[in-house]
């Protein structure tokens, strides 16, 4: 049921991931090789000032993978994030039909972190959005701690529900 004005808060639930594994054994080979590859070009994360690396790896409707990583900047602001970056490559290749995204990201100084799977921030959800609707899709995100041993994955629609999108700048 819809509310009204803002005085009931909506319960909030966290949306929950469609498959949770531990380990790679139960997910396709076209899975473990899009999360392999995000795992890969993650060592060319440019993140001198958070030293957490991130990779993303883009599949796309072709069969075609796009990977990225983060790269910061003096001006922190300024950062952009691992998916933007995949996300960037596909558009540029004018392959944007994207299937599945992999996320790949933990701290780059040899410690482990606490573990927990890199889940695209809210800025990336409505660019992995963008993208599953150029492709017709609910685009999986498959995300992923730095060693592949947690991997969640979601269908983008449940990452950002209620989304603004070009449905609201149709115009009658
Ligand atoms: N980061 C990503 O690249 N993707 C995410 O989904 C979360 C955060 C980057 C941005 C910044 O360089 C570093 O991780 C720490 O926030």
């Amino acid at each position: 049921m819809a509310r009204v004005g803002l005085s009931g808060r909506a319960k909030q639930r966290p949306s929950r991931p469609r498959r949770a594994l531990v380990g790679l054994s139960g997910f396709s080979e076209a899975d473990r090789d899009l999360l392999m590859r995000a795992r890969d070009v993650r060592c060319h994360a440019y993140a001198p000032y958070s030293h957490f690396g991130v990779g993303a790896a883009v599949l796309t409707k072709s069969g075609a993978v796009h990977t990225g990583t983060n790269m910061e900047n003096a001006s922190y602001g300024l950062t952009l994030c691992a998916e933007t970056s995949a996300l960037l490559q596909s558009v540029a290749a004018g392959d944007f039909c994207v299937e599945s995204i992999a996320i790949v990201g933990g701290p780059l100084d040899g410690g482990k972190g606490n573990g927990a799977v890199v889940t695209p921030c809210g800025r990336c959800r409505q660019l992995i959005l963008e993208a599953a609707q150029v492709a017709a899709i609910d685009t999986r995100v498959l995300s992923s701690n730095s060693d592949l041993s947690k991997v969640l994955v979601f269908p983008i629609s449940s990452l950002i529900p209620h989304a603004f999108g070009p449905k609201n700048l149709k115009r009658p």
